[in-house]
């Protein structure tokens, strides 16, 4: 059995793997990875994020989708939170993260009071991982065992995140291509969409399916004709493409985390083409998982913390890879000043939903 290449610093969590004759070692995450260094990093990190949720209900949303944006760029580390500086072209201005994501601030919130309590310990990448979990939990969802000991790059890659991170206007076929790219399947696609059982959406995402659907001179043929009505006038016509008013991403239970998205699939009220393509691509392998779902939220939930444990697994760095940041926007040593080339407005505006809550 030729166990090779575990580095001296990997050896902390390290398991080796054995496939048939096949082994392989490399640094494995471990639940509990700061038991010994952090033991409340939980409870501060959920502490930040209940404080900020006093004031913002989405936020649970939002960090959620850090995470996704995150391991989907170069894997779970932590190189979406990095601005523009010498050496770094941010992610952040890439077409699914520019004026779109939020909750930089809070990251950075937990971060402070984390290098308070334990400094240089826990990870940017851990920190997204945790907050997920936490956010899920917060809108009476049900949590998975979290995985860490993940690092934080010294590098981000805009043109990745240009590429990989998949578009809302996609086929279920692209869709799953991107899926498939980072060794997610299509239980995993169906499961993880459903994160968008919360949150909110631009009009700009998807009112391509209002009035001219795909060069029809027709909306969207399985978008239900009651919400079609609604989301027109939420975004007309002459905005279409540039539209940054919002709408829930689950219009029935909109900040609870539960199988309603599914239902609402069944109904079609998916907000997102991307979402609705899960129940009405005509024969596709996902109708299945999506009325599982919708009848079983508790299967629903069990595949969810398996598929959450599996997008946090992308090709973490371990052991001594990368390093922990002291502050997630910058790696450590850099100055910030030279980010200020970017200009402001990376994050989205705030919840302006008021009368849905
Ligand atoms: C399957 C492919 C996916 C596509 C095409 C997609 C696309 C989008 C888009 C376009 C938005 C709205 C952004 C905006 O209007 O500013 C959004 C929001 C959101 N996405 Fe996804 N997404 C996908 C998968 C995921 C996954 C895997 C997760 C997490 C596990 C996730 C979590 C969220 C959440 C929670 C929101 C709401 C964020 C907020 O309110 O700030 N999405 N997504
Ligand atoms: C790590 O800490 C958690 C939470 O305090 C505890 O449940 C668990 O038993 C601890 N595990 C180890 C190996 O110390
Ligand atoms: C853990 O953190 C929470 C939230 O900041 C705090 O209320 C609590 O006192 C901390 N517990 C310990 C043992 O430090
Ligand atoms: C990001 O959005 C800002 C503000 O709308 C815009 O000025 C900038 O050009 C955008 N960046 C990219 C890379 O699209
Ligand atoms: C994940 O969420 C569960 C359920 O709320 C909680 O028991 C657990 O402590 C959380 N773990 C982490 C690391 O956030
Ligand atoms: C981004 O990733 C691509 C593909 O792996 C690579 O060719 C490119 O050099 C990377 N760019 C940066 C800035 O690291
Ligand atoms: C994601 O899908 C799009 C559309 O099929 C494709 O152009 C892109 O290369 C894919 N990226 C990855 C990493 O799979
Ligand atoms: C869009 O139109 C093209 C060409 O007319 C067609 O091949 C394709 O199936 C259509 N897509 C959808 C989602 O209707
Ligand atoms: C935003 O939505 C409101 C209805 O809530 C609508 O009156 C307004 O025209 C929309 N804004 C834009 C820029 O389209
Ligand atoms: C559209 O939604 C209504 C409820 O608002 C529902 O009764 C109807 O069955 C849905 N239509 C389709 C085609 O799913
Ligand atoms: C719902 O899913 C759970 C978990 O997969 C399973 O144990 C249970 O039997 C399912 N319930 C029904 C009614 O199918
Ligand atoms: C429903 O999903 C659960 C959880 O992933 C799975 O165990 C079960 O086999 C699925 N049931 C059906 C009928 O697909
Ligand atoms: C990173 O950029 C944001 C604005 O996009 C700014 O608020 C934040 O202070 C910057 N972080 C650092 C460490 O300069």
């Amino acid at each position: 059995m030729g166990f090779t290449g575990v580095r001296m610093g990997a050896v902390w969590g390290a398991i080796f793997v054995v496939l048939g004759t096949i082994s392989v070692s490399r640094a494995q995450l471990s639940p509990t990875f700061y038991n010994q260094t952090c033991p409340n990093v939980t409870a501060i990190v959920s502490s930040v994020i209940q404080s900020a949720f006093q004031t913002d209900i989405r936020i649970g949303a939002s960090l959620i989708r850090l995470h996704f944006h995150d391991c989907f760029v170069q894997g779970c580390d932590a190189s979406l939170l990095l601005n523009n500086s010498a050496t770094i072209v941010s992610e952040q201005s890439a077409p699914a993260n520019n004026n779109s994501i939020r909750g930089l601030d809070v990251v950075n919130n937990i971060k402070t009071a984390l290098e308070s309590a334990c400094p240089n310990t826990v990870s940017c990448a851990d920190i997204l991982a945790i907050a997920a979990n936490v956010s899920v939990a917060l809108a009476s969802g049900q949590g998975w065992t979290v995985q860490l000991g993940r690092r934080d790059s010294l590098t981000a890659n805009l043109s990745l995140a240009t590429s990989n991170i998949p578009s809302p206007f996609f086929t279920l076929a692209q869709l799953k291509q991107n899926f498939s790219f980072q060794g997610l399947d299509t239980t995993d696609l169906v499961t993880l969409s459903g994160a968008h059982t919360f949150g909110r959406a631009q009009c700009r995402v998807f009112d391509n399916r209002l009035y001219n659907f795909n060069n029809t001179g027709n909306p969207d043929p399985t978008l239900n004709t009651t919400l079609l009505a609604t989301l027109r006038q939420l975004c007309p016509q002459s905005e279409v493409g540039a539209n940054t008013n919002l709408t829930n991403l689950d219009l029935t239970t909109p900040n609870i985390f539960d199988n309603k998205y599914y239902s609402n699939l069944q109904q079609n009220d998916g907000l997102l083409n991307s979402d609705q393509v899960l129940f009405s691509t005509s024969g596709a392998d996902t109708i299945a998982i999506v009325n599982n779902f919708s009848a079983n939220q508790t299967a629903f939930f069990e595949a969810f913390a398996t598929s959450m444990i599996k997008m946090g697994n992308i090709n973490p760095l371990t052991g001594s890879q990368g390093e922990i940041r002291t502050q997630c926007n910058l790696v450590n040593g850099a100055s910030s000043s030279s980010g200020l080339i970017m200009g402001g407005g990376v994050e989205s505006q705030a919840d302006d939903l008021v009368s849905s809550i």
